[in-house]
């Protein structure tokens, strides 16, 4: 047999190449390459569960004559969850759920464990904590569900025992990089291993009917493999964002086989867990200066739902040959394009400055929508000139300086006025759009970068 050629895999973003390289050239990140061995393959008794349910079908059907099957899915107990979900969990499906260390994962876990409306037990595997400091994190949750089966493990062999044993209704596996198989030689939380574990786990579930959560942490030291490597198994992948300072938590599900991807759930880290948060835009904007130069409000959609956010920009004299452009929360090649074109419009002098950016409440924006506010806040704080107060900055920003208009206006404008905005600034292109929405909000029309920065701050 001709031998396997090795296959080096990135700890950090799963990028795969033929020879070990020094820095990722996909996530730029150095030194996490590790050499990926396949596992030997699945033994003959476990080939049977691997080809259950939708993979023994063989045959080949019509589009037209394949009936629509409606997953069965029971609810996390948790509205804001549910929804991003699709619509709560589907059974034997298989989610994974990243995120920073201490963001609260587990706490989110132990909270869906107390809650899910499910009638079997729920079993949740702990490879991190002991059994009662779950205790203790159940107790202050105020959680004391009778059918939450405890159980602190890292074998997998001994796991899979367990769940083929129990057939749990929920089985919440925390956290998968703490999990190993003993047939595998590579150290627990290793590329090999955690792929290898989750594709016996996703075999138990598809097999059993067993709902599958895991938790991946997300590492920055590289130590262990970080979970996007085992995305692409895994039916549904939620990513927490926030950036641990303040109580607000967002979750956005980045894939979902079930449901629609993009959507974001809202929580607030309380005393007693995490509370979902109906108006995101309220939390958002609380404490936000008033007529601060530099900080501009603009709005986001995610999803289904718009929500309003707070720009910063601080504008400082360099004392580097290349200026530093930092940014938090955006991405930083959009950013200093835009800067090149403030520059270039309005020649404000802005080139030797050090920009420092900053996304408000830890979210990312991805959105071309919030360009205009971005050069609008940098401006106001090189000027130190600041916004009219409760005005709404919208608009993308062509490379000529040109103002192109935004999508989802309707949901934007509507939660803009119900939050007591009076003024919005957006391109002359969504006149048609804005004019017909009945809101008590003035609406200022601008078609070019150096005219919007003319109205606003003259
Ligand atoms: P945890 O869920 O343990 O994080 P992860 O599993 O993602 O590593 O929770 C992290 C933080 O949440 C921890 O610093 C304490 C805080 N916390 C609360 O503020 N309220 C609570 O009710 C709980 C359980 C935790
Ligand atoms: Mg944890």
């Amino acid at each position: 047999m001709a031998k396997k050629k090795a296959q080096f895999v990135c700890r950090n973003c799963g990028y795969e190449t033929s020879g070990w390289m020094g820095r990722c050239p996909a996530c730029q990140e150095w030194n996490t390459f590790d050499e990926f061995k396949e596992a030997p393959s699945a033994p003959v008794d476990a080939k049977p569960a691997l080809r259950a349910g939708w993979i023994a079908e063989r045959g080949v059907s019509k589009l037209s004559e394949v009936t629509r099957e409606n997953e069965p899915r029971f609810s996390s107990g948790i509205p804001e969850l549910d929804r991003i979900l699709g619509g709560g969990f589907v059974e034997g499906s298989m989610t994974l759920v990243g995120g920073d260390p201490g963001i609260g994962k587990s706490t989110l876990l132990m909270q869906v464990s107390g809650q899910a409306k499910i009638s079997g037990e729920v079993l949740y595997v702990s490879g991190e904590e002991s059994k009662s400091q779950i205790k203790m994190r159940a107790d202050r949750l105020g959680i004391s569900r009778d059918s939450i089966s405890l159980c602190s493990q890292t074998s997998f062999e001994h796991i899979s025992e367990l769940i083929t044993e129990r057939r749990p209704g929920l089985c919440v596996i925390d956290s998968i990089q703490t999990l190993y198989s003993e047939e595998i030689s590579s150290a627990p939380g290793s590329v090999t291993q955690t792929r290898e574990v989750t594709a016996g786990l996703l075999r138990l579930a598809k097999s059993l009917n067993v709902p599958i959560v895991l938790v991946g942490h997300v590492t920055k030291d590289g130590a262990i493999a970080g979970p996007r490597i085992i995305e692409h198994m895994v039916d549904t992948v939620l990513y927490f964002e926030g950036d641990g300072s303040s109580a607000l938590r967002m979750l956005r599900a980045t894939k979902n086989r079930f449901g629609a991807t993009g959507e974001l759930a809202f929580f607030e880290m309380t005393q007693t867990g995490l509370l979902g948060v109906e108006n995101a835009s309220a939390l958002l904007l609380s404490g936000r200066p008033h007529m601060a130069p530099g900080s501009v409000i603009t709005s986001v959609v995610e999803g289904s739902r718009a929500v309003l956010l707070e720009i910063q920009a601080l504008m400082s004299p360099s004392s580097y040959a290349n200026p530093q452009r930092m940014t938090q929360g955006l991405d930083r090649g959009r950013v200093s394009m835009l800067l090149a074109v403030l520059e270039s419009q309005c020649h404000s002098g802005i080139s030797n400055m050090d920009a420092y950016i900053n996304v408000v409440g830890g979210m990312r924006i991805d959105e071309t929508a919030c360009d205009l506010a971005v050069l609008c806040a940098v401006f106001s704080s090189f000027s130190g000139k600041p916004l009219k107060e409760d005005t709404l900055v919208l608009g993308e920003v062509g490379l000529t300086g040109e103002l192109r208009p935004v999508s989802d206006l309707e949901k934007r404008l509507s939660d803009a006025a119900r939050l007591g905005f009076t003024a919005c600034v957006l391109p002359g292109a969504s006149k048609s759009a804005a004019s017909r929405l009945p809101l008590k909000i003035e609406y200022i029309y601008v078609d070019k970068l150096s005219e919007a920065i003319d109205v606003l701050f003259s």
